[in-house]
């Protein structure tokens, strides 16, 4: 069995417990990787060679690859992800749960012999910056390389982790395997993959067993295994909020600067948010956003008396269909090179290509399942969960205390959902309780990144439904608690980009233009912007909304602000149904502040 060397790590645990796994999965070798730049371009060649990369045309995307999956293995699998607390009633009418000792069994079973003829690669990351107080450490053995040259740019990976561990620091162990098995003799696939899927958790353990799947979440196990499932359960213990959340600085043009988060659930715009760049008579003047991070946050109480911020990752998984140099040039920019695209469609000149891109799909595309592709064919060329995997620091717009390692002040967190009906452009609650109780009803259409129906609306609250690895009404409850550890609260807004018109299309012109209503959230944190009280919260009039340079209207921006009552008795009724679920463990502050809604609406 391969042993390392000692100058790799002492660290007796980490050696024994790889050694067990190894034994356990049969691998042909074992690599423990060290996060070097060289390093990376070996594993991206052999995975040329293995045929799951195609290699890009180094003039337009230098040092970037392309990976089509199967098309079984696109998305990740909610109803195959399992909390396996010791008591059901810990994770919760929200979460999958499977008695931890009848899981592990099965664990047992899957993983034996699983990773035959293949390597098993040892990957060491570090979830926030290296050193820092508010970071977790985490090792994942995994037998695929799409995995670890993936991990190099969302995570900080390799030698430096283990090196920071030394001989007896602590680490979440992580296994993952694709669930293929190659037999001696027997070729690969590009994208080895099991039916049978499984994501699990075990949170009192702090244990993460990932089989059959090779796709984001479901692989990159720091991701939302760990730094959502997992720390959620940590921060609750320990008195913090690990969040699926945007982070994103807002400067004014005096030089006062803000920071805000933001919760949006999957593919509702979290990318587009942290990357906003103000219209261009806001930039005249002077105004600035520059980025934290795009999909999560860890946030404590800090030194200022503040929530402080942390992105606890290194790179952005980014949804690719919609992106483009018109609604997010500093996403494009940090995808211009050193980037991993998977499902996204190939072009005649070896770039890559989705919907939304540019206004015309350029000539002789091959879409994500290597099949020539024309803008008649039926089914999009881009998975619509497609995405890019980019280095953080590659973005023009990323701020400079990124990395602090004592995160940034939060001043405002942002709740939104994809809701076609119902929910106004923005509103913002009466106080932290309310807040809370805003963030717990959120809903929201569902889209493709997870396996199942899209555009149906769900119960969503704080965009952590998938991601929560504890009870949700314990979870309302910590939320709560929170405002008592906290000397200034940030302030919480609900926004809604994608309100729409009998006619089908969107009532707000959304992405750079959403600076409008940051502006107008930056200006009431400092007790400046107007606003009245109304129905759902405090809302903007009209004129308390810069539109200069947008033509908007007074009678368009009153359909977008509209509340209806009927529309609200529909939300209070299916909400009914999601508070009968979390009974005992609902917080009595939420049901009052549902009465009290429903009075004033
Ligand atoms: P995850 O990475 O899945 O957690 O998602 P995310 O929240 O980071 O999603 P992202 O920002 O990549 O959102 C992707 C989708 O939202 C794309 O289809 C975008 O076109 C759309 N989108 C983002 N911002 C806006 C907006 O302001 N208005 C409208 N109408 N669509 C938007
Ligand atoms: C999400 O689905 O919220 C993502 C993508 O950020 S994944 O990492 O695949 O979960
Ligand atoms: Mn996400």
């Amino acid at each position: 069995m391969h042993q390392p060397d000692s100058s790799v790590t002492t660290h007796k645990p980490l050696i024994d417990w790889v050694g067990s796994i190894t034994k356990l999965c049969r691998p042909e070798q074992v690599v423990w990787c060290d996060g070097s730049d060289e390093e990376w371009h070996r594993l991206c060649a052999e995975l040329v060679e293995s045929g799951t990369f195609q290699k890009l045309n180094p003039e337009k995307r230098p040092d970037s690859y392309l990976a089509w999956s199967d098309p079984k293995d696109v998305a990740r699998v909610e109803d195959r992800t399992f909390i396996c607390s010791r008591r059901q009633d810990d994770a919760g009418v929200s979460n999958n749960w499977e008695d931890p000792r009848a899981m592990r069994e099965r664990m047992q079973q899957l993983f034996d012999g699983c990773m035959q003829g293949r390597t098993l690669y040892v990957i060491p990351f570090c979830m926030g910056p290296l050193g820092s107080d508010l970071s977790m450490i985490g090792v994942e053995i995994s037998d695929s390389p799409y995995v670890a040259v993936n991990m190099k740019i969302m995570t900080r990976m390799g030698q430096a982790v283990l090196d920071h561990l030394g001989s007896d620091g602590d680490f979440i162990p992580c296994v993952h395997s694709v669930g293929a098995p190659l037999a001696p003799g027997k070729d690969d696939v590009a994208w080895p993959c099991n039916e049978e899927k499984y994501i699990v958790h075990y949170p009192e353990d702090r244990e993460i067993w990932s089989f059959g799947s090779g796709y984001g979440g479901n692989a990159l196990l720091g991701k939302k295994c760990l730094a959502l499932r997992i720390a959620s359960v940590v921060a609750r213990d320990e008195g913090w909020l690990a969040e699926h959340m945007l982070i994103s600085g807002v400067q004014a043009p005096s030089g006062e600067k803000r920071y805000v988060a933001g919760a949006f659930p999957s593919a509702c715009g979290k990318t587009n948010f942290a990357m906003l760049i103000p219209p261009e008579t806001y930039r005249e003047k002077g105004w600035k956003v520059t980025t934290v991070g795009d999909d999560i946050a860890w946030l404590r109480p800090g030194k200022t008396g503040k929530l402080h911020a942390i992105n606890p990752e290194a790179g952005y998984f980014g949804v690719a269909p919609g992106t483009s140099y018109e609604s997010n040039p500093n996403a494009m920019a940090s995808l211009e090179r050193n980037t991993i695209f998977t499902n996204v469609a190939l072009t005649a000149d070896g770039d890559v290509w989705w919907e939304g891109m540019t206004e015309e799909a350029p000539k002789g595309i091959k879409d994500w399942k290597g099949q020539p592709w024309t803008p008649d064919c039926d089914s999009p060329a881009a998975h619509p969960n497609s995405r890019f995997t980019a280095p953080a620091a590659q973005c023009p717009a990323i701020d400079p205390e990124w990395e602090n390692p004592e995160g940034v002040p939060i001043d405002a967190i942002i709740f939104g959902g994809r809701r076609a009906t119902t929910m106004p452009l923005v509103f913002q609650a009466f106080n932290w309780v309310h807040g809370v109780f805003i963030g717990a009803n959120m809903g929201s259409e569902t889209t493709a990144a997870a396996e199942g129906a899209v555009g149906k609306i769900r119960h969503d609250p704080f965009a952590m439904r998938p991601f929560c690895g504890y009870n949700m009404g314990d979870y309302f409850r910590h939320w709560l608690e929170m405002r008592k550890e906290i000397r200034e609260l940030p302030r919480i807004f609900h926004v809604n980009w994608f309100r729409k018109g009998p006619d089908g299309s969107f009532l707000w012109p959304g992405f750079q233009e959403n600076m409008r209503v940051l502006e107008w959230i930056f200006d009431r944190v400092r007790g400046r912007a107007r606003g009245h009280e109304a129905q759902l919260g405090w809302q903007p009039h009209y004129d308390e909304i810069n539109f200069e340079g947008l033509d908007f209207s007074q009678d368009q921006f009153d359909e977008l602000m509209q509340v209806s009552p009927e529309e609200f008795r529909q939300e209070l009724l299916s909400e009914a149904d999601f508070y009968l679920e979390l009974y005992d463990h609902l917080p009595k502050e939420l049901i009052f502040q549902r009465e009290l809604l429903a009075g004033r609406v």
